[in-house]
C-alpha cells in the first residue's frame, strides 16, 4: 500500500505542488498565476488566471494527432441508428452547432438548457456551449414539465435545446409538449427553443418559438467558431441535483479544475489511454454522463461510446455484443444495470468475445456483494466500484489501479482518492471516527479541482448546505454514512438526509412529498426510501387524506392511489414514482411535529424502528404497520 499512501499523502500535504504537476495534462492558452486561492474559504479557486477551454481540450487539441480516430460512436437500439464521428467530424459538428447557437444570440456566460435524449447532438450541444463559453445545464429527459420549469426559472437560459422525442424500451416520449408546458409554467421566457427533429414524435407540435436545427445546420455547414478562452474559474456548467429541501440545487462546475481533475482520473483511476474505447452506460442528464461519457474520455483522446436504449433490448446480450463489435476497453455503469443483467440468461455474456475489455467500473449506488461477485466471476476482469456525487464530479473513493492495484474489498468502493482529504466524523462532535466506527463521510478544505465551486446563484446556500454540519470546522459533508476499516477501506451505509437512490437515480423524498401534496385529496404525506432487490431503493408514500370517508371503499382507494402516482409522473417524471401509496389517518411525528421518516422506513423494511424520540401519538406507528400489512410490502 506504500505507493498509494505516499501518493495520497502528497496530494493532501502539498496540494499546490501535486496539482501544478497534473495541470500539465491540459492545454492552457494563458498559464495560470496561482495554483490555489484559499483566501475565501470554503470557496477554493484553482489555477487562477489560467485561460483554457473544455472544447479545445476535448476536441481541437487532438486534431493534429488523431483527426481520423473515432471520437464518438453512437448506438441506439431504440431507432436502430449507429453512427461514428472521427475527431475531425466531431469538430465540424460542434462548430456547426456553435455557429447556430451564436446566430441565436448565445454568448459567453449565457446559460443554455439542454433537454435532449441520448443523441449525438447532445454531445455537440454541450461541447458547442463549452466552445462559446456558454454554460450548459442539462436536464434529464425523464423529468416532467414542472421540474423542467423550475430549472428554467433558476438557470434563466438564453436558449433551450430540445428534440421532438426521446425513446425508451420501444416507447416514444414526446418532448415538445413537455417543453411547451414547462415554458407556460415558467416565469422566465427564453428567447429561443432549438429543436433537433428526429422525426420520432407521432404528433408534430409547431409552436411559433420553435426553431428547427437541420436547416440552420446546413446554413452554417462550413462554420469555424473560435474557442472562447475562459478564466479557469468561470463556470462551465450547472447540473441540478436533489437534496433535503424540495428545491433542486444547481451544482456549478469550473473549467480548468474540471479538465485537470478528469484528465488525471483517466490515468490514475480508469487507466484509459489515448486510442482506447470507453463505454459509459449512463445518461447525459447525470453527472456520470457529463464526466465519463463526454469530457473525460475526449480530453484523454479516447473513443467514447454513447448508447440509447436499455440493457435488455433486443436482449440481455446487447452490451456484451457492443464490447465485441467496438473493441471496448473500459466499461462504466451503475450496479442496477448489472442486477438487471444478472437475471438474464448467463449464456448471453459468454456468447461475445470480451477480450478487449480490461476493467468494469461501477458507481452511483451501493454495489451489493452478490452482484459484485457474480460479475467479477462472469467477466474474469477487475470490477472497480467507485463512490462520488454530482457535487464532486469525479470519484472520491476507489481502488486507484493507475496508482497501485490494491486488493478490492467486497462491499467497499475502496480507499480515499488522491486530492480528497476524506475522513469519517462523529455526527454530533465532529471528531474523527476510530476504525470500525460509523460516521458521516466528510471532506476537508479545500476540495480538489473539479468539485463544485458553488450553488448556482446562491453562494450562501453552498456554505449553509455543505459546510455547516460541524461547527467551527471547515468540513464538507457528503451526507453519506460510512465506516472505515484499519486499512482505509470505506463502506457506504446510506444517506444522512432525505435523499434516496432509486436505480442509481438520486431523488429527494421532499420533492416527491411536494408533488403528492399538490393533489387535492392529500392533507399530509411522508415519503421514505426502502430497500429493493433490483433498484437498490424504491420510494414508498404514506398519505393522510383530507376526506378519508370519500375513499372508504377499496375501489375508490385503488383509483386514488393510481391518481396520486400519475400526479408524481406529471410533476416530476416517472423515475420519481413511488412503488406504493399507503393511506393512513395520521403520520408518526415527534412532539415538535417532526416527521419520523427513519422509523417509517425501518417498519417498511421489516426492521425494528429502534429508540424513538417521544412520539406525539404512538397509534401513528401502528397505523403505518397496519397499512403495510394490509397493502403488502412494495
Ligand atoms: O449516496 C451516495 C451514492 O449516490 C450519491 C450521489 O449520487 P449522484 O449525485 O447522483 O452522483 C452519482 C455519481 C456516481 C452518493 O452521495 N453513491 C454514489 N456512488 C456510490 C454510492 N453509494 C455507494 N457506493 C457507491 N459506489
Amino acid at each position: 500500500m506504500t505507493r498509494y499512501r505516499e501518493f495520497h499523502r502528497r496530494s493532501i500535504e502539498a496540494p499546490e505542488d501535486f496539482w501544478r504537476d497534473e495541470a500539465r495534462r491540459i492545454h492552457w492558452e494563458t498559464p495560470f498565476e496561482t495554483v490555489l486561492d484559499r483566501s475565501n474559504p470554503p470557496f477554493a479557486r484553482w489555477f487562477v488566471g489560467g485561460r483554457t477551454n473544455l472544447c479545445h481540450n476535448a476536441v481541437d487539441r487532438h486534431l493534429a494527432e488523431r483527426a481520423q480516430q473515432n471520437a464518438l460512436v453512437y448506438v441506439s437500439t431504440e431507432t436502430g441508428i449507429e453512427r461514428r464521428y472521427t475527431y475531425a467530424e466531431l469538430y465540424a459538428e460542434i462548430n456547426r452547432m456553435a455557429a447556430v447557437m451564436r446566430s441565436l444570440g448565445v454568448k459567453r456566460g449565457d446559460r443554455v438548457l439542454v433537454y435532449l435524449p441520448m443523441i449525438p447532438e447532445a454531445v455537440f450541444t454541450m461541447l458547442a456551449c463549452a466552445r462559446l463559453g456558454a454554460i450548459h445545464s442539462v436536464v434529464f429527459g425523464g423529468f416532467a414539465a414542472p421540474s423542467l420549469a423550475a430549472r428554467i426559472d433558476d438557470a434563466k437560459p438564453a436558449l433551450i435545446v430540445t428534440a421532438d422525442a426521446g425513446a425508451r424500451g420501444g416507447k416514444v416520449i414526446d418532448y415538445t409538449p413537455l417543453v411547451d408546458e414547462a415554458l407556460a409554467r415558467a416565469q422566465h421566457k427564453p428567447p429561443h427553443v432549438l429543436r433537433i427533429d428526429r422525426q420520432l414524435a407521432p404528433e408534430r407540435l409547431n409552436a411559433s418559438y420553435l426553431v428547427d436545427y437541420e436547416p440552420l445546420r446546413e446554413q452554417f455547414f462550413d462554420a469555424h467558431v473560435p474557442c472562447e478562452w475562459l478564466e479557469s474559474n468561470e463556470p462551465s456548467y450547472v447540473l441540478y441535483t436533489s437534496g433535503t429541501t424540495g428545491r433542486p440545487k444547481g451544482v456549478v462546475r469550473d473549467v480548468g479544475g474540471y479538465a485537470v481533475a478528469l484528465a488525471a482520473s483517466m490515468e490514475y483511476i480508469f487507466e484509459g489511454r489515448a486510442g482506447d474505447t470507453m463505454f459509459t452506460a449512463s445518461d447525459i442528464g447525470w453527472v456520470v454522463g457529463h464526466s465519463y461519457i463526454i469530457y473525460a474520455p475526449l480530453i484523454a483522446g479516447l473513443t467514447t461510446v454513447m448508447y440509447e436504449g436499455t440493457p435488455i433490448r433486443p436482449d440481455g446480450g446487447i452490451w456484451w455484443r457492443l464490447v465485441e463489435q467496438h473493441r471496448i476497453n473500459l466499461m462504466f455503469t451503475a450496479p442496477t444495470a448489472l442486477r438487471v443483467l444478472k437475471k438474464q440468461d448467463p449464456a448471453l455474456l459468454k456468447k461475445s468475445n470480451l477480450s478487449s475489455l480490461r476493467t468494469l467500473f461501477l458507481a452511483g449506488e451501493p454495489l451489493d456483494e452478490p452482484t459484485a461477485s457474480w460479475i467479477a466471476d462472469a467477466l474474469g476482469k477487475p470490477v472497480v466500484d467507485n463512490y462520488w456525487q454530482t457535487e464532486t464530479g469525479w470519484p472520491m473513493l476507489a481502488i486507484q489501479r493507475g496508482v497501485e492495484a490494491l486488493p478490492p474489498k467486497l462491499g467497499s468502493p475502496g480507499v480515499p482518492v488522491y486530492g480528497y482529504n476524506l475522513t469519517l466524523r462523529n455526527e454530533q462532535t465532529g471528531e474523527v471516527c476510530a476504525p470500525g466506527e460509523k460516521g458521516v463521510i466528510t471532506l476537508g478544505y479545500p476540495l480538489p479541482p473539479g468539485c463544485m465551486s458553488t450553488v448556482w446563484g446562491d453562494d450562501r446556500r453552498f456554505v449553509s448546505t455543505y459546510w455547516s454540519s460541524v461547527p467551527d470546522q471547515q468540513l464538507y459533508s457528503t451526507f453519506d454514512w460510512g465506516i472505515q476499516d484499519a486499512n482505509g477501506y470505506v463502506t457506504i451505509l446510506g444517506r444522512t438526509d432525505d435523499v434516496i437512490n432509486v436505480a442509481g437515480h438520486r431523488l429527494g423524498t421532499r420533492e416527491i412529498e411536494e408533488a403528492l401534496s399538490s393533489h387535492t385529496a392529500v392533507a399530509e404525506v411522508a415519503v421514505v426510501g426502502v430497500a429493493d432487490p433490483l433498484k437498490g431503493q424504491v420510494a414508498l408514500a404514506f398519505v393522510v387524506l383530507r376526506d378519508a370517508d370519500r375513499y372508504a371503499a377499496d375501489e375508490a382507494r385503488a383509483k386514488l392511489e393510481a391518481d396520486l402516482i400519475t400526479t408524481v409522473d406529471r410533476q416530476l417524471g416517472a423515475i420519481a414514482r413511488p412503488a406504493r401509496v399507503h393511506m393512513v389517518s395520521m403520520l408518526p411525528k415527534t412532539r415538535s411535529g417532526k416527521l419520523l421518516r427513519r422509523a417509517i422506513a425501518a417498519l417498511a423494511e421489516g426492521r425494528d424502528p429502534g429508540d424513538l424520540p417521544t412520539i406525539e401519538d404512538a397509534g401513528a406507528l401502528q397505523q403505518v404497520r397496519d397499512a403495510l400489512a394490509a397493502g403488502g410490502k412494495a
